[in-house]
């Protein structure tokens, strides 16, 4: 088995068959699944019938995420440990407390923890409800006069307590000695040292210190003589690399690898296992090629302590087993290996779905789920000889299962910390097997995560944590038959493929560029030849050739027609609306979509080459062109009436397909003829553009490509009286321009739609989660160059947190790889021209001499870029116009001057987009309301 089998087809395979084959790899009779269902019942009547119940799975079942009051504690726990000023925990309390009904819970739940939380909060509650309750106003002065302090205290204490719910230890030290009780009822642990998804290097330096140190303080619990039966780490990968993705494969294996090896070198002389957490699915390929590269070192013959977690959710599950085995064959190594069933299930679906995928990479249904995972047990099971299997999961039924089907075979079963307490309290008294505990470690500042996915799992109704605190699931309910059940079991209520996002109207085609198979085929279909000019379309054009050029590389790609004044004017004399109905419109406009993601690959090429786009920006483009031209040809349909006037269409070379086709199309569903004039940096995507929607039957008369300068081509479009609209997406100046232009020559009252740019800011307060922000702040400021109208400009970090913020945001910058787009792993281009990177670099080298630059880093010395920068600024009203390029500006606010941040966004004009990182939902809404902006 290759590793690329595990990545291709096999990613979105077809449920049907799969499961089929997993209920044949199960080989359980009807007999044997009574007998487990039984078992499983038992089970569950026996947890039922303790008065010990386990605190998260209660604290659970009373604050659902179904709940009001379950939201807010998880906003509050999550966002209030860590907000250094004090008039913010003010505004996060007031927000998440004040509106909720604490009292609601107060004896509901039979744990005291739980009780004490909700009595912590029910009293702080009752602080800020003195009065008139749900009047901000009057919350606010409650909190003045009964003081501050007290109900800080109260809340962080509150918080402190859930926390410890999930966490075993704020150290290692701390949790190596609470684990000390659980073992000696005969459990063992692996400890997880929280933290994943580092931002920058230093957080994965951080992370693999915490690791090491982790290691070195368990190796003096490593007792036993076995890594079965002495404690053990997890590690997740992505908290040890800021970029473990594929597009920067090449880095990962060469600076990952090395780190894992050191980790399992170090875990290998202390004599215990080391375990590999399974993430994201659109990492598992890579995390294989990690793990064998690790795996093959001869330093790690002879120890049976590497781990590797499987997710049975995942349609690749059984493959993934298949090839570890292959591999612990091949390197003559024995492993182990974690089954799960996965915590990322949210996630994967709607990522699937934003992205447009051809399916889903994981079941939808959770029967499925349960099936692979008794399947792939047994897979498990029958790999003894290289695998010793470690089942996790707090589910009765999937223990009972693996009690059914094992042989003696050594393996163990795992719990997390805090859940299936009691379940495996008796599987351990009842049965000779192991169990370990998997323990969170760690600061409050990292949890946020692993907090989220425990608390969606098992808020959900499906989940055996759910329903086991359920009284009302009757115990045979609980223990059903998941081989039964298949058949019946579809997706949730609600969850609609990727293809159907938008009911009526298909959802364009994504690309998973995670996809080794996808990629290929990309590369494959980009190998074309470019249309070697610009095809105007008008008769007996007139104009001039120019050359056109690649940004990244400076090499000519092919000439452009620039057509003049004179030609324009033909193409209005030729022009002649689109009399066909709307109900053929709108087929034509469809076929047009379709034709373009059939030609994916030399659109991809062009906007490459002639527009310096990312492959990951490439595809945005694609999809969004797409859905323009299925969503207009909606709307043909909705309206069905036509326009028959002569459209002028001016668009920008910053998304050159896109905005190109969304002019175009909207014009054309309402049965206008468009004259087009595209920006004169990208005629050759323009060209291509307008083939395929002429091919898809978009008359030539009704549809004119118009290459040529604005000065000549856009004022011919624009002050001819035959014009009846003008759209145009661009500058300020230049859409004032035409305006004053139309206003002379066309008909009063002539539309002119203009989507201009603006001064767009974000503010982040220091209840914000800096990880998130950042990552925001990144992609808004630098993807695409910063050559986006929608570009985060200008930055206000609340200053109690400015210096951490800042000091990520370099560490992020730092990451990101400048260079040609062609290449996947490029995650900025060039800026479009010679003439757009000499204006930006002025203007930073201006910056420089005022010493205002606060990060910069490399970029190409061919081609036309600009290395992305972070300037200082005092604040927005210091840019006098929008830098349009890599260049993000910083100015830090008091957190009593919110309100002065936001008049100073305002007087800036209008701004196409404005971004808020808070945790607090009032002010949300208030900023929203007071901003002028989207
Ligand atoms: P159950 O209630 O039986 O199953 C719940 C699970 O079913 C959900 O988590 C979900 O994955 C799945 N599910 C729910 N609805 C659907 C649906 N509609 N379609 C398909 N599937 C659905 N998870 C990881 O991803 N990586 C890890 O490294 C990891 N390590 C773990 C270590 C230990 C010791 C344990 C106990 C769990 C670990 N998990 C890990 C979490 C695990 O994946 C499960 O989320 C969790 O254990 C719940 O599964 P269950 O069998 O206990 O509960
Ligand atoms: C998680 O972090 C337990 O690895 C699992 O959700």
């Amino acid at each position: 088995m290759t590793l690329s089998r595990v990545s291709h087809a096999a990613k979105y395979a077809d449920d049907t068959a799969l499961l089929k084959q997993l209920v044949a790899e199960a080989d359980l009779g009807q007999k044997d699944r009574a007998r487990i269902s039984k078992s499983a019942a038992t089970y569950v009547r026996r947890i039922r019938s303790q008065d010990d119940p386990s605190l998260m799975e209660h604290f659970l079942s009373e604050y659902g995420l179904s709940t009001r009051e379950g939201v807010a504690l998880m906003c509050l726990a999550e966002a209030m440990l860590r907000v250094p000023d004090a008039e913010t925990v003010d505004a996060l309390i007031e927000d998440k407390i004040a509106p909720s009904d604490w009292g609601r819970h107060l004896g509901e739940a039979s744990s005291s923890l739980v009780n004490a939380s909700t009595w912590a909060l029910m009293l702080t509650g009752r602080v800020l409800d003195d009065e008139k309750p749900g009047m901000a106003g009057v919350l606010r002065g409650a909190i003045k006069r009964l003081g501050e302090p007290v109900i800080r205290t109260a809340a962080r204490t509150a918080m402190k307590q859930m926390g410890a719910q999930f966490v075993l230890g704020e150290t290692i030290g701390k949790a190596l000695t609470r684990a000390q009780s659980r073992e000696a009822e005969g459990y063992t642990y692996s400890y997880d040292m929280l933290g994943e998804a580092a931002m920058t290097r230093a957080d994965a330096d951080r992370y693999a210190r915490a690791y090491a140190d982790a290691i070195e303080a368990i190796s003096d619990a490593c007792t036993h003589d076995t890594v079965e039966e002495n404690p053990g780490i997890s590690i997740k990968l992505s908290a040890l690399h800021p970029r473990y993705e594929i597009a920067q494969q090449e880095r990962v294996m060469a600076e990952l690898v090395p780190v894992v090896l050191r980790l399992a070198k170090q875990a290998k002389s202390a004599g215990m296992g080391l375990n590999i957490d399974a993430e994201e699915q659109d990492r598992l390929v890579l995390s294989l090629k990690v793990i064998k590269a690790v795996l093959s070192s001869p330093d790690l013959a002879g120890w049976d302590g590497f781990g590797v977690v499987v997710q049975a959710y995942g349609k690749r599950a059984g493959m993934v087993i298949d090839w570890l085995y292959e591999t612990a064959v091949t390197l003559d190594r024995k492993i182990m290996v974690r089954l799960v069933k996965g915590a990322y299930w949210d996630t994967e679906m709607k990522h699937a779905q934003v992205e447009g995928l051809d399916g889903f990479t994981l079941f939808t249904s959770k029967t499925a789920t349960d099936v692979s995972y008794i399947a792939n047990a047994r897979k498990l099971l029958g790999y003894a000889d290289r695998i010793y299997p470690q089942f996790a999961t707090h589910n009765a039924h999937s223990v009972a299962a693996i009690l059914e089907m094992e042989d003696g075979e050594a393996f163990e079963f795992q719990r997390l910390h805090g859940m299936g307490e009691q379940l495996h309290d008796i599987i351990l008294k009842d049965n000779d097997t192991r169990c370990r505990i998997y323990a969170p470690v760690g600061a409050h500042r990292d949890l946020l995560a692993y907090l989220v996915r425990r608390l969606l799992e098992n808020g959900a109704n499906s989940s055996f944590v759910n329903q086991i605190v359920d009284e009302e699931v009757p115990p045979a309910v609980i223990a059903a038959d998941p081989f039964d059940a298949l058949t019946a079991a579809g997706p949730p209520a609600g969850l609609v493929a990727p293809a159907r996002l938008f009911g009526q109207r298909d959802n364009s085609k994504g690309f998973d560029l995670n996809d080794g198979g996808t990629l290929a085929q990309i590369a494959a279909e980009r190998e074309v030849d470019l249309p070697a000019g610009c095809a105007i379309t008008v008769r007996d054009a007139t104009g001039r050739e120019v050359e056109v050029t690649n940004p990244a590389t400076g090499e000519t790609i092919g000439v452009a027609f620039e057509a003049d004044a004179e030609t324009a004017r033909r193409a209005i004399d030729d022009a002649e609306a689109w009399t066909a109905s709307a109900g053929e419109r709108a087929a034509v406009l469809r076929k047009a979509a379709d034709l373009y993601e059939d030609n994916f690959g030399i659109l991809f090429a062009a906007l490459a080459r002639e527009a310096g786009k990312t492959l990951n920006d490439c595809v945005g483009e694609l999809r969004e062109a797409v859905d323009f031209l299925r969503f207009y040809a909606g709307e043909a349909e909705r309206k069905g009436q036509s326009e028959t006037g002569l459209k002028a269409a001016i668009s920008p070379w910053n998304f050159p397909l896109a905005i190109f086709t969304g002019q175009i199309a909207a014009a054309l569903a309402a049965g206008n003829a468009v004259l087009s004039k595209p920006a004169e940096q990208t005629p050759i995507i323009s060209t291509l553009a307008v083939r395929l929607m002429h091919e898809a039957g978009v008359p030539a008369v009704a549809l004119q490509l118009v290459p040529g300068r604005g000065a000549a081509v856009g004022t011919a479009l624009t002050s001819d009286a035959r014009i009846t609209g003008v759209v145009f997406t661009g500058s300020t100046a230049t859409a004032k321009r035409i305006q004053r232009v139309m206003a002379e020559h066309l008909l009063p009252g002539t539309p002119l739609i203009a989507e201009t740019g603006g001064l767009n800011a974000m503010i982040v307060d220091s209840t914000a989660l800096p990880e998130q922000a950042v990552r925001d702040i990144i992609a808004s400021s630098f993807q695409s160059a910063g050559q986006r109208c929608s570009a985060l400009r200008c930055l206000y970090v609340q200053e109690d947190i400015a210096d951490g913020l800042i000091a990520m945001i370099k560490g992020a910058m730092d990451e990101l790889c400048v260079g040609d787009p062609w290449e996947l792993r490029t995650d900025v281009g060039p800026v479009i021209d010679a003439g757009a990177r000499a204006q930006i670099s002025d203007y930073v080298e201006t910056a420089r001499q005022a010493g205002r630059i606060l990060h910069e880093v490399a970029a190409p010395q061919t081609g036309t870029f600009i290395a992305p920068v972070m300037l200082k600024v005092s604040g927005i009203q210091e840019l006098e116009r929008e830098v349009f390029g890599p260049v993000l500006h910083v100015a830090t606010y008091r957190a009593e001057d919110l309100d002065k941040v936001i008049e100073a966004v305002n007087a800036t004009g209008y701004g196409l987009t404005f971004g808020l990182h808070t945790r607090i939902d009032s002010r949300v809404q208030d900023v929203a309301d007071k901003l002028h902006a989207g």
